[in-house]
C-alpha cells in the first residue's frame, strides 16, 4: 500500500486498520462503504455535493461516485482496501473540474488498490465471495442496496462453482459509530478550527446587529465569516431568530425584521473538512439586555455552567442534562414562571413547557453525530475523546399564567465540548458568552469586524 500523503490521510488509513481489526474480532468479512449520491435540486442543477460521513471518515476522498470495499477475511493484517472511483476524463474535467482517477487516488490516499467505478458490477461479487460476513449499512440508500444485493445474488448463483456467499449481512455502522464517538488528534484539531471560525462568525454577527435590520442580513455575516476562513459549508441550516422567533426551535426562514428591545438567538456553525461546529448565542438586538432578558439569560448560563461541571469522564451523558434541568427548574420557580416545589416541578416535568429539548448531543462529522447514547439500557459514561454539545435553553411563549415581562423571550447557549482525561476542553471558548462580554463586544463600534 502506498503511504498516504498528509497527516489527515494517514489518520484515515489508521481508521481503516482499526476497522479491519474490529471486523476480524467479530468473525471477519468484507465491508462495503459507498459515498453519498449527488442530489438534484431542480431541473439540471444539483445541490452542493456532500460526501457520506462514514466514507469520508475512512478515506478522506471527496469525489462522488465512489465506494470503499475492505476485504478483511479473518486476518486484519491481510486486509485489502479497494477504492472504486471515477476515471480521469479530459472532457468532463473541462466542465466539472479535476478528478483523481484510480491511479492517482490510490497513490495519494494510500489504498491497496483502486479501480474505475464502472468495474463495480464485475469486481464486487469477486470481493464478496468466500467472505464470512458482509458488513454494510442495509436500508440507508435503496440504490446502493440494489447494487450490493445484486452482487450478493451473483455470488449466491455461483454456489455450484464452490464460491460461498457471506452467510450474514451485518451493519457496519455498529462498528464505525463506536469508532467515530472517540475523536483522534486529527479530528480534534479540525473540530477546534471549525469552532474557532464559527466563534468568529458569531462575534461578527453581534457586531453587525442593529434594530431594524433583517435576520437574513445577520445570516449573511455568518456565512461571510465561514467561507472567508475556508470552511466549505454550514454544518446545518443557520437559525437566526429575533424576538418571538427564538421560541421556534427549528426556525429557519430568517426573514423577519429585528426590533429594538428584542433578543436575537443565533444557532449556527460551519462545517470544516467534513466536521461540524454547533454554537448558539443569544444577545440583545440593541446591545443591552433588559432586566427580564438578563434574568432569563443568567439563568440559562447558570444551568450551562452546572451542566459543564458534569462534562467529565465517569459522568454520564444524562447527568449534564439533569444538572441543567435542576438549575432551570429552580430558576423558573424563582422567576414566577412555575409554581410549586423544585421536587414537584422535576417530578411532574412541568419545566418542559419552557425547556423541551435535551441538553446536548454527540458532535463530529455529523452535527448530531453517530454513537449510541445508552449501552445495555444505561446512559453511557463520558470518556476522553468524546465531543458533546452543552446547550440548555429557556423559551417563554405568552400565556395568561406567565408574567408578561418574560413573554417571547427565548434563550439558548450552546458550546462544543471535548471530554479530556482531567475534565473537558471547551472548543468554542472564544465565543463571547457572559452578559458583560456580549455587551462589550456589541458596544465596540470602532472594532466592528
Ligand atoms: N443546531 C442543531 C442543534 O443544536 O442541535
Ligand atoms: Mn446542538
Ligand atoms: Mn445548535
Amino acid at each position: 500500500m502506498p503511504a498516504p500523503t498528509t497527516p489527515q490521510l494517514a489518520a484515515t488509513a489508521a481508521r481503516r486498520d482499526r476497522l479491519a481489526q474490529r471486523i476480524a474480532a467479530v468473525g471477519g468479512g468484507v465491508a462495503i462503504i459507498p459515498t453519498a449520491p449527488e442530489r438534484r435540486r431542480n431541473r439540471d442543477t444539483e445541490y452542493a455535493y456532500r460526501f457520506d460521513s462514514y466514507f469520508h471518515y475512512l478515506t478522506g476522498f471527496t469525489e462522488p461516485e465512489a465506494m470503499l470495499v475492505m476485504v478483511v477475511g479473518s486476518d486484519p493484517a491481510a486486509a485489502h482496501s479497494v477504492l472504486f472511483c471515477r476515471e480521469k476524463n479530459a472532457e468532463r474535467e473541462i466542465w466539472d473540474g479535476f478528478r483523481y482517477g484510480p491511479t492517482a487516488a490510490r497513490e495519494t490516499f494510500g489504498f491497496d488498490e483502486a479501480c474505475p467505478v464502472e468495474m463495480l458490477t464485475s469486481r464486487l461479487p469477486e470481493l464478496i465471495g468466500n467472505q464470512p460476513a458482509l458488513w454494510y449499512a442495509l436500508g440507508y440508500d435503496v440504490a446502493q442496496d440494489a447494487r450490493v444485493l445484486d452482487a450478493l445474488n451473483t455470488v449466491r448463483a455461483q454456489g455450484r462453482n464452490g464460491v460461498q456467499a457471506p452467510a450474514d449481512v451485518r451493519d457496519v455502522r455498529t462498528l464505525l459509530d463506536e469508532m467515530r464517538l472517540f475523536k483522534d488528534a486529527v479530528e480534534v484539531d479540525t473540530m477546534r478550527t471549525a469552532a474557532i471560525i464559527s466563534g468568529r462568525a458569531h462575534k461578527r454577527a453581534m457586531r453587525a446587529t442593529r434594530p431594524e435590520c433583517f435576520e437574513y442580513e445577520i445570516e449573511a455575516e455568518l456565512l461571510h465569516e465561514f467561507r472567508r476562513a475556508g470552511s466549505q459549508s454550514v454544518a446545518y441550516n443557520s437559525i437566526v431568530a429575533g424576538g418571538a422567533n427564538a421560541c421556534v426551535l427549528h426556525y429557519v426562514s430568517n426573514d423577519a425584521q429585528l426590533r429594538d428591545g428584542d433578543l436575537l438567538l443565533i444557532d449556527a456553525g460551519c462545517e470544516l473538512d467534513g466536521y461540524a461546529s454547533d454554537i448558539t448565542r443569544t444577545f440583545p438586538v440593541n446591545g443591552r439586555f433588559s432586566g427580564p432578558q438578563k434574568d432569563v439569560y443568567e439563568l440559562v448560563l447558570a444551568s450551562q455552567y452546572a451542566a459543564l461541571e458534569h462534562a467529565r469522564p465517569g459522568q454520564t451523558y444524562d447527568t449534564t442534562h439533569d444538572a441543567a434541568v435542576k438549575v432551570l427548574a429552580q430558576g423558573m420557580i424563582d422567576l414566577g414562571l412555575l409554581s410549586g416545589s423544585l421536587d414537584g416541578v422535576l417530578e411532574s416535568g412541568s419545566y418542559r413547557r419552557f425547556y423541551m429539548h435535551r441538553t446536548g448531543h454527540w458532535l463530529g462529522l455529523d452535527v448530531h453525530d453517530a454513537g449510541e447514547y445508552k449501552v445495555k439500557g444505561q446512559w453511557r459514561a463520558l470518556e476522553p475523546g468524546m465531543v458533546i454539545t452543552v446547550e440548555p435553553g429557556c423559551y417563554i411563549r405568552p400565556g395568561e399564567d406567565v408574567p408578561a415581562a418574560f413573554w417571547n423571550i427565548g434563550v439558548r447557549i450552546e458550546d462544543d465540548v471535548l471530554i479530556t482525561a482531567s475534565g473537558h476542553d471547551i472548543l468554542t471558548i472564544g465565543t463571547p458568552k457572559t452578559v458583560s462580554d456580549i455587551e462589550i463586544v456589541m458596544s465596540d463600534v470602532d472594532d466592528r469586524r
